[in-house]
C-alpha cells in the first residue's frame, strides 16, 4: 500500500498555456530533456519539419505541419512523475485546449518577455480562473530585448487580476542580459551564451558581494538593489495558501531556448506544486489515494489511426489505481465494461500500459459509448463528477450537404463530430437537420469538420460563414425565448439538448438584451 501512496504522492498533472510563439515547445522541450525522455532538444519541435512526430494523429496535421490535438507527455525527473498535457500549439485553437485545462492540476502560463500578455494567454486564463489551480508564470526569452520586468508584472496583475510574486528577478535583457537574482536564496544565477547549451552557472553571490558588483557592473548592481528593495517593499508577500488558489502567481523569469533558468523553474515548480488533489462528486469529494478507482472523461480524439477509424477516448485518473483489463463501472452508460487497449502518450509513440494511477492520463479505445465528462468508477461505489464546462464557441457558420440524398450521413456525421466535442451543432428552432449552424473555438475547426465529413463519411458540404461572435446560454427556464427583446442581429438557437442559446455579433449587443429583458440570465459557459 506504501508503494500505491508514494506513486501517486510523485505525481505532477500540469498543463502550459501560451500565445503561440511565446516559447511553450522550446520549454516543453527541455523539461522533456531533463527527465531524459527525449536524447536531444529539438526533437520534439522543428514544428515546420518534424513536429507531427509527436502527435501525426490527424491528416491535416501532417498536410499543415501543425499540431491540431493535444496529446500527453509523461517523464520522471527527481523523484517525480510528470504528466504535461501538451495544448495545441496553433494560433486557430479548440475547446480541446480549454477542456485540457479541465484534467490539470496546475498550469504553467508562458509570457514572451517582449510582448507581455497576449490574447490567446488570456482566454486560456480565464479557464484557469474557472479551475481553481495554481498558475506559474515563466518570462520567457530574456536573452532578447524585453520589456521592464515592473511593466510586465503590472501587466499581468492588471489585464489577468492576479497578483504575483517574483521568486526572481532578472539582471538586463537581451545583449545585456546578465542573469537572475534568486530572491528567496539572495544569490545570482549567471548567464553565459554558448550555443543553446546549458547557459547557467551559479554563483553564490549575496546583493552586497562585491564581486557580484564586479560581475553586472555598478550600474545594473545600484538598479538591481534598488529594484529588490521595491519588490521586498512593495510586492505581496509570498502564500502558499493564495498560490494554491490560484489568487497569487510565482513568476520565473528566463530563456528556454538557451535553457537559462529552466531547471531552476521546474524543481521550485514541482516544489510549490501539490499530488493530485480531490475532485468533486455528486457523492462529495473524492480522495486520489483512495483504493477505489475513478476517472473522468476529457477528451475524444477520433480516426487517430486511420487504418482502424477508431475513437480514443482520454481519461483522466482522479483516484486509485488502474490496472489493464479491469472491470470498472460507466456511469452514464449504466453498465460495467472492461476499458480496451488502454494507453499512454509518452513523448513520440503510443504505449500500451499495465497499470496507471491517479493524476495519470490514459487514452482508451472507444467503441461509441463515451461522451466528454463520463464518468468511470469502481463497479462497488457509483457516483458522477462535476460536468466540463461547454466553452462558448467564437466562429459561426451555417452548414448543409451538397447532396441532398446524403442526409443520413451528414447528420450521423456532424453529431459524431460534435460528440467528440470538436464543434458544437445548432438549430434555428423549426427547422431540420439539413441545415445547422456550426459554432467552433477556432476557425480551423471548420477545416476540420470538412475534411472529415469528406474522407470519413464521403459527404460534401456547403458552408456559408455567419457573423455571430458570442454565444450564451440562457439560464431561465421559464421565458419564453419568442418574447425576449432582442437587437435585429441577435439570433436564437437551440443545441440538442434542448437548451435555448443566444448568437450575438458583438459584446454591446449582449448588454443590450440584458438591459432590455430584465429578468434574462445568460451563462457564457454551458454544460457538457
Ligand atoms: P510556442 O510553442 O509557444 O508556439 O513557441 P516555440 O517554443 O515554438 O517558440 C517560438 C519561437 O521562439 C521559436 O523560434 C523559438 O526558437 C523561439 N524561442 C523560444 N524560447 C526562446 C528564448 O528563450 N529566447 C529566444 N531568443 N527565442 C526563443 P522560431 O524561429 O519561430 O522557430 P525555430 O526556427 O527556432 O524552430
Amino acid at each position: 500500500m506504501a508503494d500505491f501512496r508514494s506513486e501517486i504522492e510523485k505525481r505532477r498533472t500540469f498543463a502550459i498555456i501560451s500565445h503561440p510563439d511565446a516559447g511553450k515547445t522550446t520549454l516543453t522541450e527541455k523539461f522533456l530533456l531533463y527527465g531524459g525522455a527525449i536524447a536531444l532538444a529539438g526533437s520534439v519541435k522543428g514544428k515546420k519539419t518534424a513536429r507531427h512526430a509527436v502527435s501525426d494523429w490527424m491528416e491535416i496535421e501532417k498536410q499543415r505541419g501543425i499540431s491540431v490535438t493535444s496529446s500527453v507527455l509523461q517523464f520522471n525527473y527527481d523523484g517525480y512523475c510528470i504528466n504535461i498535457l501538451d495544448t495545441p500549439g496553433h494560433q486557430d485553437f479548440s475547446e480541446d485546449t480549454y477542456r485540457t485545462l479541465m484534467a490539470a492540476d496546475s498550469a504553467v502560463m508562458v509570457i514572451d518577455a517582449s510582448k507581455g500578455v497576449e490574447a490567446q494567454t488570456r482566454k486560456l486564463f480565464k479557464v484557469c480562473v474557472l479551475r481553481d489551480i495554481p498558475i506559474f508564470t515563466f518570462i520567457n526569452k530574456m536573452d532578447r530585448e524585453a520589456r521592464d520586468p515592473l511593466d510586465l508584472l503590472e501587466e499581468i496583475e492588471q489585464e489577468l487580476g492576479i497578483e504575483t510574486y517574483p521568486v526572481n528577478w532578472p539582471i538586463g535583457s537581451g545583449k545585456e542580459f546578465r542573469g537572475v537574482f534568486d530572491r528567496q536564496r539572495g544569490e545570482m544565477l549567471a548567464f553565459t551564451a554558448n550555443n543553446g547549451q546549458r547557459a547557467v552557472e551559479t554563483r553564490e553571490l549575496g546583493l552586497q558581494d562585491d564581486a557580484l558588483v564586479d560581475l553586472i557592473g555598478e550600474e545594473a548592481h545600484r538598479k538591481l538593489c534598488d529594484e529588490i528593495d521595491l519588490l521586498d517593499g512593495a510586492s505581496c508577500a509570498f502564500d502558499m495558501q493564495r498560490v494554491r488558489h490560484g489568487k497569487l502567481s510565482p513568476v520565473f523569469f528566463g530563456s528556454a531556448l538557451t535553457n537559462f533558468g529552466v531547471e531552476p523553474f521546474l524543481e521550485e515548480f514541482l516544489n510549490m506544486t501539490t499530488p493530485p488533489l480531490p475532485r468533486v462528486a455528486d457523492t462529495g469529494e473524492i480522495d486520489p489515494f483512495s483504493s477505489e478507482f475513478s476517472a473522468f472523461v476529457f477528451k475524444i480524439q477520433a480516426n487517430m489511426n486511420r487504418a482502424h477509424r477508431d475513437r480514443i477516448a482520454f481519461l483522466r485518473i482522479c483516484s486509485g489505481r488502474f490496472e489493464k483489463g479491469m472491470e470498472v463501472f460507466h456511469v452514464q452508460g449504466n453498465r460495467k465494461l472492461k476499458l480496451s487497449q488502454p494507453q499512454q502518450m509518452m513523448a513520440e509513440e503510443r504505449e500500451i500500459i499495465d497499470e496507471a494511477f491517479a493524476g495519470d492520463i490514459i487514452g482508451v479505445f472507444d467503441p461509441g459509448i463515451f461522451s466528454i465528462g463520463d464518468t468511470i468508477c469502481d463497479p462497488s461505489k457509483k457516483f458522477e463528477f462535476g460536468g466540463i464546462p461547454t466553452f462558448a464557441p467564437e466562429h459561426f457558420a451555417k452548414v448543409r450537404q451538397k447532396d441532398t440524398l446524403k442526409r443520413k450521413q451528414f447528420i450521423k456525421g456532424t453529431s459524431q463530430i460534435a460528440q467528440e466535442g470538436a464543434i458544437q451543432i445548432f438549430q434555428e428552432p423549426n427547422t431540420g437537420m439539413e441545415e445547422v449552424i456550426v459554432g467552433v473555438v477556432g476557425t480551423l475547426q471548420f477545416d476540420v469538420l470538412e475534411y472529415r465529413l469528406k474522407s470519413e463519411y464521403n459527404v460534401d458540404i456547403v458552408m456559408t460563414g455567419l457573423p455571430y461572435q458570442y454565444l450564451r446560454w440562457i439560464e431561465n427556464d421559464d421565458i419564453d425565448p419568442e418574447s425576449l427583446k432582442l437587437s435585429s442581429d441577435t439570433k436564437l438557437v437551440q443545441d440538442f439538448k434542448g437548451n435555448r442559446l443566444l448568437l450575438f455579433t458583438n459584446e454591446w449587443n449582449i448588454r443590450w438584451a440584458l438591459e432590455r429583458n430584465e429578468n434574462l440570465r445568460l451563462a457564457e459557459f454551458g454544460r457538457w
